[in-house]
């Protein structure tokens, strides 16, 4: 407990104060964690839908540690061992063009930004009331929330919100001058709000209507997070660029852009320095196939989740669920922490489970019956 305490002062000592934390975790195998002191949690936070093969899955660990022993890091001034193959396999499950990797979804978001800018000759986007897509100068233009938002305006200029849901709304203010529309397919921090039947393919309608592109935010629904690769595929509308991100490699830093036929940088218009690297590639590569194998094991988890919180109305798409709960949300949190169970508060009081897709029946089982004792 002393040496918590101690490390707790050399991080407010040392590291810029910009989140809010108390533990520290140290291991993590499968769906559990286990903090300094020894306790064990299930995680249903999985670094916010990030771990998605489980923490530490051995298929993935090998394929970094392999490759780390190869070749770390070579600059894209060469080929990077794996960026093809892991190109190939992300246009291949999402049925899209082209891919090109950036190391976060706040990047993926820049990537898709400046993608549509220079596709349509256009500087305007719209995006949606509570989205989120990251904290960057660009990403954060098209981040509706007022509190992240405003300290840092002006921001990158002609971004208007419209309420999410409201066709009417987007059809407003959309126009022939709209670079691009953003969109989660459901909007994560928020609070995993699934927008309203036929909204997405209206989305889609009125982009086509006035030449605008369709960005797809998948950074936290993507990557089998609720049940196929894409959310949007469940909904049978086609982006023209996702962004991807969280869930891709595992935990290893990565995001990507996929985009459809002609649609694609040309030389000299984008890149990174560390972005796509061997290390990322292996690690998404890995991943990829683990969760090819996961993926018919999803809706199953979900009805079983579905079922077991079912006197608390969740809103349940794969693995990605939400529960209202409000004002007394960090206390449910609390609650489940103490007994040994993570799950975070997103936005306006909803609980947000994301756990691992290689989560078990009894591991979801002990959850559901934390949660319902938690909400009482
Ligand atoms: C939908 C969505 N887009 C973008 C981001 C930003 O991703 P990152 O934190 O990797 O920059 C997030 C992070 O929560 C997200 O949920």
């Amino acid at each position: 407990m002393n040496e918590m305490n101690d490390y707790r002062e050399m991080d407010a000592r040392f590291y810029m104060q910009a989140f809010g934390r108390n533990l520290k975790l140290v291991k993590g195998a499968g769906s559990r964690v286990w903090d300094a002191d020894g306790n064990e949690y299930i995680d249903c936070v999985a670094g916010i839908a990030v771990c998605s093969t489980g923490h530490c899955h051995p298929l993935v660990v090998n394929a970094i540690c392999e490759q780390a022993h190869r070749l770390i890091h070579c600059s894209n001034l060469y080929y990077v061992p794996g960026q093809a193959e892991c190109a190939k396999k992300l246009v291949e499950i999402t049925g899209m063009a082209k891919a090109f990797f950036v190391n976060s979804g706040a990047e993926a978001n820049e990537a898709a930004i400046k993608l549509a800018r220079i596709a349509t000759g256009r500087k305007k986007f719209v995006a949606f009331e509570n989205g989120f897509h990251g904290r960057t100068m660009g990403s954060l233009a098209v981040t509706h929330k007022p509190a992240i938002r405003e300290p840092f305006e002006p921001l990158e200029p002609g971004c208007s919100f419209v309420p999410y849901g409201d066709l009417d709304a987007l059809a407003r203010v959309i126009g022939d001058d709209t670079a691009g529309v953003l969109i989660e397919p459901i909007q994560g921090e928020a609070g995993v709000i699934f927008p309203p039947e036929g909204f997405l393919a209206g989305v889609r309608e009125l982009c086509d209507r006035h030449g605008a592109l369709l960005i797809a935010d998948e950074v936290q629904t993507g990557m089998g997070r609720t049940g196929s690769w894409l959310a949007l595929q469940q909904a049978d509308v086609a982006a023209d660029i996702v962004s991807l991100a969280k869930g891709i490699a595992s935990g290893f830093p990565m995001g990507a852009i996929v985009a459809r036929e002609g649609l694609e940088f040309k030389r000299g218009e984008h890149g990174s320095t560390f972005a796509g690297g061997p290390l990322a590639c292996a690690a998404a590569l890995a991943t990829i196939d683990v969760i090819e194998g996961l993926l018919p094991s999803i809706p199953e988890k979900a009805r079983r989740f579905a079922a077991a919180l079912a006197d608390h109305d969740p809103r349940v798409r794969g693995l990605m669920i939400g529960i209202t709960v409000g004002d007394d949300c960090p206390k449910v949190q609390e609650k489940c922490l103490s007994q040994g169970v993570l799950v975070n508060c997103a936005a306006h009081g909803n609980l947000r489970l994301v756990p691992p897709l290689t989560i078990t029946d009894d591991e979801i089982d002990r959850v559901a019956g934390v949660i319902n004792g938690a909400l009482g």
